[in-house]
């Protein structure tokens, strides 16, 4: 027994450290969205949580048989609409139909096929600055998909109730794979993500064995069962039946109710650093790759090269020095390819990890610096990131242009 309380002290303490290092613990059964999320009354869910936790004390204390225990309240139903067993053919005989059809370069070869796939509620933000802010990260986005000829999904629906908030990307990519067998990537990226390398661009053909890429590291993941070892904030996904059944993996875990519940505790009693909030899709895809690794860990390529999801925090107070010593295309720490607003939540005011008024300040910052990529190659420039103001530009600053479309 105080074997047991030390434990659980020890682990309370690390998660209060890393929750408070990175700003990441996203959401306390204080947040009012958990309620409508998994759409039960507070009692009900309270009392959902106690049987769980009680049905782990009388548990045996060992891994296997509370993950047992667990596992076994995530109704193993497909969620994700009716399964598809034979998508690869599928998409070759739709080539082999469409063969003239898709972009190409100047040289005629056929570009690979991207589409950015971004989504926001459906309803007003709480915040009326929160629709703002959705709106300029949309704007971003829009731009650069425009110079880098890549398409763009932006969803405001909600195409499958029993998947909600950060869980409705599952669902939507599903429908999106299977509407458009001529898009090889598609790639995620959360609202509050800001493109700002207007320059970088993905390095494609790195990933031709792999038909997944998220931001993250190794270590982290299979050694450190970190659940914040990957990010899912962006990441692309290939366009293929290891794809559909990933997502047909992924999706029981994201149930509104009790699966969703019991997937919370799964996730804090096998992963690091993570208490036992709601079921997010994140600790889901680390859960999957280290319990299922020989399954989805071959394919799934984890990149850490440059920022395909950075961390805002530790990113936004360099812009100025960034524009000084470097210039876009670096898509690294020297010139961050994306900022997540990791743990702001512009929509719903303070409810987020961050104090709103610096997530505010800090996000304006970053689609100035990001806007300012854009502003120039037409002649003007925001002198002073922290405002919306414009100035003409001086020639010496650097030009994103439009020559540089992709390929
Ligand atoms: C930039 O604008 C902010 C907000 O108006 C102001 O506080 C700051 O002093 C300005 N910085 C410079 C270098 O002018």
């Amino acid at each position: 027994m105080v074997l047991r309380v030390h434990l659980s002290v020890c682990l309370f303490v690390i998660v209060l450290m890393f929750s408070g290092m990175l700003g990441l613990e996203r959401r306390g059964t204080k947040d009012p969205d958990l309620e409508e999320t998994v759409q039960l009354t507070a009692t009900e869910f309270e009392e959902m949580v106690e049987l769980t936790a009680t049905e782990l004390e009388e548990s045996a204390w060992d891994d296997t048989s509370r993950t047992s225990l667990l596992e076994r309240d995530i109704l193993n139903v497909h969620t994700l609409g009716e399964r598809v067993s034979d998508w690869d053919d599928q998409r070759v005989a739709y080539a082999a139909k469409n063969v003239n059809s898709g972009s190409r370069h100047f040289d005629g070869k056929r570009r690979v096929n991207v589409m950015l796939v971004s989504g926001s509620q459906p309803m007003p933000c709480d915040k009326p600055k929160g629709d703002f802010f959705i709106l300029k990260t949309l704007k971003n986005k829009v731009d650069y998909c425009s110079l880098h000829s890549i398409d763009i999904f932006y969803n405001m629906a909600q195409l499958n109730t029993r998947m909600q908030k950060f869980w409705s990307k599952l669902p939507l990519l599903h429908t999106l794979m299977l509407s458009h067998p001529d898009v090889e990537w598609f790639w995620w990226m959360d609202s509050d993500a800001f493109f700002t390398d207007m320059k970088f661009e993905l390095p494609i053909e790195k990933y031709a064995n792999y038909n997944m890429v998220v931001h993250g590291w190794y270590k982290d993941v299979y050694e450190d069962k970190n659940w914040v070892g990957l990010n899912t904030g962006s990441f692309l996904i290939r366009n293929c039946q290891w794809s559909l059944d990933l997502l047909d993996a992924w999706a029981p875990y994201g149930q509104s109710g009790k699966a969703q519940v019991a997937a919370g505790r799964l996730f804090a009693n096998y992963l690091h650093g993570r208490l036992a909030f709601e079921g997010d899709d994140q600790s889901a895809l680390v859960y999957l790759l280290i319990s299922q690794r020989q399954k989805w860990a071959e394919k799934t390529f984890l990149e850490s090269t440059y920022f395909l999801h950075g961390y805002w925090v530790i990113l936004v107070d360099d812009f100025e020095k960034m524009m000084e010593r470097y210039h876009p295309g670096l898509g690294d720490e020297r010139w961050p390819f994306v900022t997540h607003f990791v743990g702001c939540k512009p929509c719903h005011g303070n409810y987020g990890s961050y104090p709103m008024d610096r997530c505010a300040k800090q996000m304006e910052r970053a689609f100035n610096f990001a806007d300012n990529q854009v502003l120039q190659t037409y002649g003007y420039v925001h002198p002073n990131l922290s405002t919306h103001s414009v100035e003409v530009d001086t020639p010496k600053a650097t030009n994103v242009g439009r020559e540089k479309v992709r390929g």
